[in-house]
């Protein structure tokens, strides 16, 4: 599939090349990193900064419908571990807007492309937390859907990215786990923890297989990402991962997976599933989910609020660095 997608767009293509952007390539397909102050091609820069970006958007993004429950934890150790979940996203999103800077783009910019439109986040944070098993639920396949995605990662050909990704994926492990821990007290619980085990699995199974992204056949993106190793697998290599990997884990939570047709295909050794609503997904990344008004809302009340802590760290930091010239 990969090696089709990249001979249709032609990415490959060296006698199209400019002489700068084979020996680009030649490092890309040799495993070299490629750091910040070398020469790269125009549309490489683009698609990391809208990668990366987009990336950085979803983690902050993300921390909206688990912070939704810190208040409500059942327990103090579950408030303790969500709070700090929540603060390892602020953290992760931190991270990326800083590899996103090295290409030459600011943390204000990107922010003012996620408020207008022009860029996105990821489609599962369009999605309602309304009970505590919705935050296992999310832990459990959430953080593991974007684990898959970004081990991966850790390899791909942007230094930068790849560094913060080696740090995330191990948090992202954490995160894992405490939403698995989650879900197997609820799914061993009394009968009614039991049913809001059962009916947040429903309804986040589908939208976790949207996060990999539309089917191959129309990614726009991934033969030049992949040809440059800023992606390392095609959407659907990552989602059959994920169903493969998942379909045990719900066996041993004793919870069933909503999706009548899956079955293990002994020939491709592999789970058969169904495909999500794919029109679902293209209308939540119009803005039409449940929730996409109220995240970009809350996105928007946080920046233009936050606008006198920046402007006085930034007078701040002007003060010190004049100071510093002064005294030199
Ligand atoms: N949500 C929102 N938009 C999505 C999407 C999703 N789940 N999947 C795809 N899209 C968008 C793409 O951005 C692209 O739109 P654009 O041209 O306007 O940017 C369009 O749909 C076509 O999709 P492609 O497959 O061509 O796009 P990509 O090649 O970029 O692949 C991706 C999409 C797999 C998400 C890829 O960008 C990627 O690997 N990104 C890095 C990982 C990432 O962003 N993860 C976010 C997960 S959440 C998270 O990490 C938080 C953690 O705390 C849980």
């Amino acid at each position: 599939m990969y090696a089709q997608m990249i001979e249709s767009s032609g990415t490959s293509n060296r006698d199209e090349m400019t002489p700068e952007e084979a020996a680009f390539q030649d490092r890309i397909d040799a495993g070299e990193k490629i750091e910040p102050r070398d020469w790269m091609p125009d549309g490489y820069r683009e698609t990391l900064i809208r990668q990366i970006g987009q990336h950085a958007h979803s983690e902050i993004v993300g921390q909206l419908p688990e912070g939704n429950w810190i208040t409500r934890a059942p327990t103090l150790e579950r408030k303790l571990i969500l709070l700090a979940k929540v603060q390892d996203e602020a953290g992760h999103g931190l991270y990326l807007y800083c590899a996103a800077e090295t290409l030459g783009v600011s943390r204000d910019d990107l922010t003012e492309r996620l408020l207008d439109g022009r860029m996105k986040y990821s489609s599962i944070f369009n999605y309602p937390t309304l009970t505590w098993a919705d935050i296992g639920a999310v832990g459990w396949l959430v953080d593991q859907a974007a684990i898959m995605n970004q081990v991966p990662l850790q390899r791909c050909s942007y230094g930068p990215y790849s560094r913060a990704m080696i740090r995330i994926c191990k948090e992202e492990s954490f995160h894992q786990r405490q939403g698995f821990d989650i879900m197997i007290k609820m799914a061993r619980g009394t009968g009614e923890q039991k049913r809001m085990a059962q009916d947040a699995l429903n309804r986040f199974w589908y939208p976790a297989l949207m996060m990999f992204g539309p089917p191959d056949g129309d990614s726009v993106h991934s033969a030049r990402s992949m040809a440059w190793r800023i992606k390392m697998n095609t959407n659907d290599e990552l989602r059959q991962k994920f169903v493969d990997d998942v379909v045990p884990q719900a066996e041993f939570l004793g919870l069933t997976i909503p999706d009548g047709t899956l079955a293990w295909n002994e020939e491709r050794g592999h789970h058969d599933f169904a495909d999500p609503d794919w029109s679902e997904f293209h209308d939540v990344l119009r803005g039409n989910g449940p929730c996409n008004r109220e995240r970009l809302e809350a996105r928007r009340k946080a920046w233009d609020e936050g606008r006198w802590v920046r402007e006085g760290m930034l007078a701040h930091a002007r003060k010190k660095e004049t100071a510093k010239i002064a005294a030199e």
